[in-house]
């Protein structure tokens, strides 16, 4: 099973209901909210794994400019290009992604507790080399680093502790961690 296949795309319609916020996770929205308010609207910001956009509709409601998301899986690049045709999209997966420019702020939503944890200093190492200022993530927590059955590997944990920048916020709810450094 892997996010590039058959998985990533059953988990595309179960995003989508997610996207479009119809459960009850408005902490979620309001709270994301909070974290970008301070962002120049024109700040360039890259999404690692963007899937079909639960952040990106978030930011593109606030009135961000310059987004670019990258994805693995081809369905939900097709999918959010569509929804987002004033963004840029590339479907691509991080390890082989090459940025031509460094980004005001690159994030990551539900993303790297999909990966391996031996692959994350090589992930968070990038993200700090592409980021021009602010790292921004969004991921399951447990204050020691867990692995659940999930399908794909999924392992909850304190991700906020693989940065090493000025951690400015720092907020749980609700079983997550978010996080932003500068
Ligand atoms: C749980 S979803 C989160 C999607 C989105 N960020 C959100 O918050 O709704 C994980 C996404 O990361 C993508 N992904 C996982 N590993 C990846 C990798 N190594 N490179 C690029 N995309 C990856 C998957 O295809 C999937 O779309």
């Amino acid at each position: 099973m892997s996010w590039a296949g058959q998985f990533g795309d059953q988990y595309i319609e179960r995003n989508l209901e997610l996207t479009n916020f119809k459960y009850k996770d408005t902490d979620r929205l309001n709270v994301t909210k909070s974290f970008f308010a301070d962002i120049p609207r024109d700040a360039s910001i890259l999404e690692l794994g963007c899937n079909v956009g639960s952040i990106i509709r978030i930011l593109d409601s606030m009135g961000f400019t310059n987004v670019t998301g990258i994805d693995v899986n081809s369905k939900a690049i097709e999918i959010i290009s569509k929804a987002h045709p004033h963004y840029k999209f590339i479907n691509c997966s991080i390890e082989d992604y090459i940025p031509y420019v460094r980004h005001d702020l690159v994030y990551t939503s539900g993303v790297l507790i999909h990966q391996n944890p031996t692959d994350l200093p090589a992930i968070t190492e990038k993200m700090e080399r592409w980021s021009k200022k602010w790292i921004f993530g969004f991921e399951y927590y447990t204050p020691k680093f867990e692995r659940i059955d999930y399908g794909v590997p999924l392992y909850k944990g304190p991700y906020e502790t693989l940065f090493h920048g000025k951690l400015e916020r720092v907020e749980h709810h609700g079983g997550h961690v978010y996080y932003l450094f500068s």
